[in-house]
């Protein structure tokens, strides 16, 4: 049986990718998720925010040392660099790029252009296979137009492209008034992957102290509905490979998104709460799955169920709605 498949111009061995997270933060997390049968890692995500707070941090300790010391010049950068987050991340990637023989795909998480290049350049040096772009973008400013905020998507994507050479993938939110015609101007732009869909961060209210919360739950399988939707409308109909996130609980999850047309599904959650080991289950029922159906390759399989190859395109769109909603209407009251 061939598991191969191709995502954003990487051959992998099998689609089950594990997902950016806490994970992959050390060498010894990175080498056991490729031990327990990743087909790539998708490292934690380095942050625009720890980017600009290191060089704030940088140009005030350059600053404070150059009025009291002349030798500051020569000392802080020595200093500094050591404990750099940064610096330590592009660590962590070269060496990872070493010790393992999966595709190592960095990350880098924020809304404007500043820092991107030169962050994506140093990955790329590091021997990053490829880089994700998290645009992680939750627009609360309500003179911001729907325009403006493509836009953005659209420069940050082709200011590092034209910055790298390695393979570029954008994790995407799925907020665009028209999402469809937004992942083709990502593609034409030049996107090598766009991974469907990013899951934004949203606070809730805690009623006893009447502060804003801040929570991380882990995904539920429901929450493949939207990727999948979007998975198999795009598939066949833009270039840049598909990569799905969301909602994998049982291989179940892994099944469906390649149905739909993914060409690779990448877990975080189900890594953390069941363990890295969990990635042969995964893969382990992806296998049954075919050979009970007998599929003899992933890529026999991808896009099956795509809205390009059913015999109901409608099924993925508004007659269908009507349809379930006359059939909920007509049905026995739940008793
Ligand atoms: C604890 C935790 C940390 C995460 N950190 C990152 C990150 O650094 N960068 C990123 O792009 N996504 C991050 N994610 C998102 C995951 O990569 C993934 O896209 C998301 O959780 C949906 O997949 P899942 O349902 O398999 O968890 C994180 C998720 C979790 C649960």
């Amino acid at each position: 049986m061939d598991l191969t498949t191709t995502y954003m111009g990487l051959e992998l061995k099998h689609p089950v990718v594990a997902s950016a997270s806490p994970l992959s933060q050390t060498l010894e997390g990175i080498r056991r998720l490729e031990d327990d049968g990743a087909s790539a890692v998708v490292m934690f995500s380095l942050f625009e925010e720890q980017i600009r707070a290191e060089n704030e941090a940088f140009d005030r300790l350059i600053g404070t040392g150059t009025d009291s010391f002349a030798e500051s010049l020569d000392y802080f950068p020595a200093v500094d660099e050591e404990h750099r987050g940064t610096e330590h991340y592009l660590n962590l990637l070269r060496r990872a790029v070493e010790a393992v023989d999966i595709p190592v795909i960095a990350s880098l998480n924020g809304v404007t252009n500043e820092g991107w290049i030169d962050y994506a350049q140093q990955m790329e040096q590091a021997g990053a296979h490829g880089v994700e772009l998290n645009i992680y973008y939750v627009v609360t400013d309500l003179e911001q137009t729907g325009r403006a905020v493509e836009q953005r998507y659209l420069d940050i994507l082709k200011t590092v492209k034209a910055a790298v050479s390695i393979p570029i993938a954008l994790k995407l939110s799925p907020f665009f008034s028209s999402m469809g015609h937004m992942a083709k101007r990502l593609d034409e732009a030049g996107a090598d992957a766009l991974v469907l869909f990013n899951r934004f961060f949203q606070p809730d209210f805690d009623l006893e102290q009447l502060e804003v919360a801040p929570t991380i739950q882990f995904s539920t399988p429901d929450e493949i509905r939207l990727p999948l939707l979007w998975i198999a409308v795009l598939y066949g109909r833009i270039d840049a490979s598909l990569g799905a996130t969301r909602g994998v609980d049982t291989a179940d999850e892994v099944i469906k998104y390649l149905l739909a047309g993914a060409d690779c599904v990448m877990t975080a959650s189900a890594l953390m709460e069941h363990g890295p080991q969990y990635l042969t289950t995964l893969v382990d029922g992806l296998t049954d799955w075919m050979e009970a159906r007998a599929y003899e390759s992933v890529t026999q399989m991808k896009g099956v169920m795509s809205r390009k190859n059913v015999a109901d395109p409608t099924l993925f769109e508004r007659t269908n709605y009507l349809k379930v909603l006359k059939w909920v209407g007509t049905s026995p009251p739940i008793s």
